[in-house]
């Protein structure tokens, strides 16, 4: 079987369990946090963003990390931007709302794909009229890194976002599911995680679990925003989202922290993803130009158009789409919508059926193997042609 379904379908890294064992040989320590190994994570966190001035929280999911956090930023009379894929817009099922008590999510209709622009979040912006009660003045800026369609903000895009969200009192939240990812691909420009700090960011959800951790996700609270911390534990314990046992996610922290070992494993889920988009180029222009088979550009790229992490969306036709689903080994990966872009024609030749894109997941246990049934597959459909 080849698995390109999701990062979340990959297992935990063994380090990960082996931290999980010595904790747990620790007999017993304090509750909820105040323990040593959560000490030291927030030296780890220190060390990683190149400030003290943080406070941070520890979650299972990704979604609890994204709603949690966004609560302490935002009540329930104000709104929050974000881009009209995010996955808090789309895809947590009103977590954000339900937490907030009620907040509202504003999309921020008119950006690209990849990101939210700085044109559209001005234009959206110089609507506002915050004396005017009718409407929810925003109160919070959220993205994605990686977002949703597997791109990532370059420092410039980022500082720029940063800028006009402070100037009209704005957070900065990051949805860091994917954060690892966006800082390993030396092609997005990042050479540090403090690089976010400096840029402006408030708050991250610094995700581990799709990176190799078992479940656990980081909220940190930077600078001014670290004033919210109080209200944020305070919401954790409301939420029943305070661990008792918190020494078990943040030993799986501290093996993920130290030594890098979370850069390392997304550097290497984003080379899989870069020999992904190799492998389809080389499959042969023959191959791929016959079958209809072609990374998608609109998602997923660098600058420099490798992907921009360990996510790869490729356009074909949805008979081979079906192929390679139904293919026994099985071959797993998920359609991708992202309004009419996904479908529209790209370089190739109109094939005269139906093209759908879909998105392809590599993770840090992702093997060369499956890269390479995949292209078997795609050469198998050519011959069935
Ligand atoms: C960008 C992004 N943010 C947040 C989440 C939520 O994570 P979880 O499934 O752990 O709740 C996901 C999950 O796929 C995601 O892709």
């Amino acid at each position: 079987m080849a698995d390109f379904l999701s990062d979340t379908s990959a297992p935990a890294h063994a380090h990960v369990l082996r931290a999980l064992e010595s904790a747990n040989a620790l007999g017993n320590v304090r509750s909820y946090g105040d323990d040593a190994l959560t000490h030291e994570v927030g030296v780890l966190l220190e060390r990683v963003f190149g400030t003290s001035s943080l406070k941070f929280w520890l979650v299972a999911c990704g979604t609890a990390a994204n709603a949690l956090a966004l609560s302490s930023l935002c009540s329930p009379l104000e709104a929050i931007l974000c881009h009209p894929q995010a996955h808090i817009y789309c895809d947590e099922r009103n977590a954000v709302e339900f937490y907030t008590g009620g907040a509202r999510l504003t999309p921020l209709h008119g950006c690209p794909p990849e990101a939210v622009s700085a044109e559209v979040l001005r234009r959206h912006l110089a609507l506002v009229d915050r004396t005017f009660v009718h409407e929810a003045p925003p109160r919070v800026l959220s993205l994605s890194m990686l977002g949703e369609n597997g791109t990532c903000y370059t420092k410039a895009q980022l500082r720029e976002l940063c800028a006009i969200a402070s100037q009209n009192g704005l957070f900065v939240h990051i949805d860091g599911a994917r954060i690892a990812n966006a800082l390993a691909q030396p092609e997005n420009g990042w050479s540090s995680a403090a690089e976010l700090v400096d840029a402006g960011v408030d708050v991250l959800t610094l995700g581990l679990t799709k990176t190799g951790a078992m479940g656990c996700e980081i909220i940190v609270l930077f600078n001014e925003a670290c004033s919210r911390f109080p209200d944020l534990r305070a919401r954790a314990k409301r939420a029943g989202l305070m661990p008792p046992k918190m020494r078990y996610l943040a030993a799986q922290a501290v093996a993920m922290l130290e030594n890098d070992l979370w850069l390392d494993l997304a550097a290497q889920a984003n080379r899989m993803a870069a020999d992904l988009v190799a492998a389809t180029v080389t499959i042969g222009p023959e191959t791929s130009s016959r079958v209809g088979l072609e990374v998608d550009l609109a998602f997923g790229r660098s600058a420099t158009g490798l992907p921009a992490g360990n996510e790869v969306f490729l356009r074909m036709p949805v008979r081979l789409g079906d192929f390679l689903r139904n293919c026994i080994p099985r071959i797993l990966f998920y359609p991708w919508q992202a309004g009419d872009i996904a479908l529209t024609p790209q370089s190739k030749p109109d094939l005269g059926e139906p093209l759908a894109c879909y998105r392809f997941v590599c993770s840090w246990s992702t093997r060369a193997d499956e890269v390479q049934y995949l292209c078997e597959k795609v050469e198998e459909w050519r011959k069935l042609c």
